[in-house]
């Protein structure tokens, strides 16, 4: 991860805009992004539920975002990228309604947060009432996990295509009905920044890998270590032992 990379992530971890490094003696490249673009049917089945007979509905797309059948669409996207991290932002809000106004849930503002990993976190902010009547009105909700080895890194762009994409718990408890896991629209996006900014993540497994592998260490380190203690006892126990 080079110096811009670092700076980004550190930015990200307190929730601040990316700042510029320190010292201008690192000069790092100028890694904001630029022409970011995103489509995102958002679930199909539920898209069917709002214009059907079911719920007899609509959504409504406001404040940059637009709808071209089957996708809602973001263009002008801000944000940083570095090595495969960095966050890329969308403004507009995507209003569900039906039942007569008994469902009511807008999405607005999202954001594509990259970590380095094969994994990008999907944030967006939720207002409304769940299928169950909850309330909610959360900002910055991780809503969906999405699967981006299909990333294409280089020449001063990434490319995303129809990245698989799934509900995150948090993103179930935020809207209700679907369990964490399901399956919602695959998410493509776009953006370019100077090419030095544009390189593919190198090294290492990623931030999940990361955690998957410190996971397995310590799991590894509990049954060598169960391993010893019974080996020792079953020595213990042996005659003329
Ligand atoms: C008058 C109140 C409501 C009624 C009678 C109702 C009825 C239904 C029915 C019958 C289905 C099954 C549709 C199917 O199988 O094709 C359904 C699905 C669903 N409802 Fe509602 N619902 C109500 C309110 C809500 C509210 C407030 C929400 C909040 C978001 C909601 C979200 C959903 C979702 C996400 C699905 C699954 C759609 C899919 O992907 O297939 N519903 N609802």
């Amino acid at each position: 991860m080079n110096v811009a990379a670092l700076a980004i992530a550190a930015a990200l971890a307190v929730g601040a805009p990316a700042a510029a490094p320190a010292s201008p003696a690192a000069a790092a490249p100028d890694c904001t992004v630029t022409d970011a673009t995103m489509t995102w049917g958002f679930k199909e089945s539920f898209r069917s539920y709002i214009s059907g007979t079911i719920a007899n509905g609509e959504w409504t797309v406001a404040d940059g975002t637009t709808y071209e059948t089957p996708d809602f669409g973001w263009a002008n996207g801000t944000g940083q990228i570095s090595d495969g991290v960095g966050q890329i932002a969308f403004t507009g809000s995507i209003e569900f309604t039906g039942h007569g106004g008994i469902l009511d849930t807008t999405v607005t503002n999202p954001r594509l947060v990259l970590d380095g990993s094969s994994r990008a976190t999907l944030l967006l902010d939720v207002s409304g009432t769940t299928q169950q009547g909850a309330d909610v009105d959360e900002k910055s909700v991780p809503f969906a996990s999405v699967d981006i080895s299909v990333a294409e890194f280089g020449d001063g762009t990434v490319t995303i295509t129809a990245a698989p994409t799934v509900l995150t718990e948090a993103g179930s408890a935020a809207f209700g009905t679907y369990e964490a896991g399901e399956t919602l629209d695959p998410i493509t996006a776009q953006l370019s920044a100077d090419p030095a900014c544009t390189i593919a993540p190198v090294g290492g497994p990623g931030l999940a890998g990361a955690i998957w592998l410190g996971i397995g260490s310590v799991l590894a380190i509990v049954v060598i270590t169960v391993e010893l203690v019974l080996w020792r006892r079953r020595s213990a126990q042996e005659p003329g032992a």
